[in-house]
């Protein structure tokens, strides 16, 4: 039986933290002030083994899970992923798995993922310029990293999109780039407005860049967008086409929130269930995951925090920005 919460939500995807750990520091979730040397990040103990995350999975395929996504972090950070492919993927032949990546280390684990039975992958890059890159990203890297890993995925067949956050003033200038680059290559772009997530990033409202100015940037160049149909009400993207097919998408969570049909649950690194993005508590499931709890007796323990679930932050969210709330890089984008 599908799990609904108060407003009737289903809970259809479930978002996965593998680490809490990541190899660059953007400005916008992980700022080094913040996460430095003298952060704690979490014990290697407390995080959840594979054979924990698939029994999750497992307990809720019955009752309609039908998406994962494994996130960070980074998540290629975490050692033999594949192996934990390979496990979500023998629970079903039909479960979409998805990775949200930086891409930096992508084109090293590419074939393994594919070969264990990843369906797709999405991959964070803010700005093809160099300098642009390293500094939103606060990290030495360059850029032609994750394009040399955007060519491969493409090479082996893997369904790819691109994220990227724009912040007003820093790589708002990237927009016609990265649709130029990407367009003609049939690869899905999606600007994400720059959110309040976590406490540490500075966030305000004068930094964001709205889906709807972004889009009146976009026409200027392109033509006319056509809004798509989306496929799922829950989708976070609204995607658009250009005159000449090519797919663009905005995740407008500041500016049009899509609360009413979120279905995402998150599961962070060390196995708390978190039933929004940006609230402040977690229900540990560790607990009973360690004491050899059965399948029904997990899923129970998540039916009884997902039916109390009322959470729609980023509808609501001018009058609660200050609260104390989680960082993304621990539970995930
Ligand atoms: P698909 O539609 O399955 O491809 O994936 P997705 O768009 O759900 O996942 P992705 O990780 O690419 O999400 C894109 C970005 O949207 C994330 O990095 C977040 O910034 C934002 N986002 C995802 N889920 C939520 C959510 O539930 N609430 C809010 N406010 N933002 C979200
Ligand atoms: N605002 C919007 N998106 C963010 N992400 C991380 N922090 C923020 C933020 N403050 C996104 C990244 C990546 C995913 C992991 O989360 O761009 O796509
Ligand atoms: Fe790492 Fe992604 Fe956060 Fe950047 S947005 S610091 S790549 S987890
Ligand atoms: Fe879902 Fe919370 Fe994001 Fe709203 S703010 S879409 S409830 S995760």
């Amino acid at each position: 039986m599908v799990m609904e919460d108060i407003y009737h939500r289903p809970l259809l995807d479930l978002r996965i933290s593998v680490t809490d750990r990541c190899n660059m520091r953007c400005r916008y979730c992980m700022p080094r002030e913040h996460f430095d040397d003298n952060h704690e990040f979490l014990p290697k103990d407390d995080i959840l083994r594979f054979e924990e995350i698939v029994r999750v999975v497992e307990a809720l395929i019955p009752h309609g899970l039908r998406k994962v996504r494994l996130t960070g972090g980074e998540p290629l950070l975490r050692r033999d992923l594949d192996e934990l492919v390979r496990q979500l993927r023998a629970c079903s032949e039909d479960l979409d798995i998805a990775i949200t990546t930086n891409g930096l280390l992508l084109n090293k684990h590419l074939s393994n993922l594919h070969e264990a039975g990843l369906s797709r992958v999405t991959i964070s890059l803010d700005a093809l310029d160099e300098s642009i890159y390293k500094s939103m990203g606060d990290t030495v890297a360059s850029p032609t990293v994750v394009l040399d890993a955007i060519d491969a995925a493409q090479n082996i067949g893997l369904p790819i999109k691109i994220n990227a956050v724009i912040k007003k003033d820093v790589n708002d200038n990237q927009i016609l780039d990265l649709i130029n680059c990407f367009g003609p290559r049939n690869i899905p772009v999606r600007f994400i407005e720059y959110m309040d997530v976590g406490s540490t990033n500075d966030w305000n409202l004068d930094h964001v860049v709205s889906a709807k100015s972004m889009r009146r940037t976009i026409e200027q160049h392109f033509g006319t967008l056509q809004a798509n149909q989306p496929h799922h009400a829950s989708d976070v993207a609204k995607v658009y086409s250009t005159t000449s097919g090519w797919k663009i998408g905005f995740i407008e969570s500041i500016t049009n929130p899509f609360c009413g049909d979120c279905s995402r649950a998150r599961l962070s690194a060390n196995g708390s269930i978190y039933t929004c993005l940006f609230t402040d508590k977690g229900h540990d499931i560790r607990g009973i995951l360690r004491m050899d709890a059965s399948d029904e007796e997990i899923a129970e323990a998540i039916r009884s925090i997902w039916l109390q679930r009322n959470d729609r932050y980023s509808e609501k969210r001018s009058n609660q920005s200050k609260k104390a709330k989680v960082e993304m890089s621990y539970i995930g984008g």
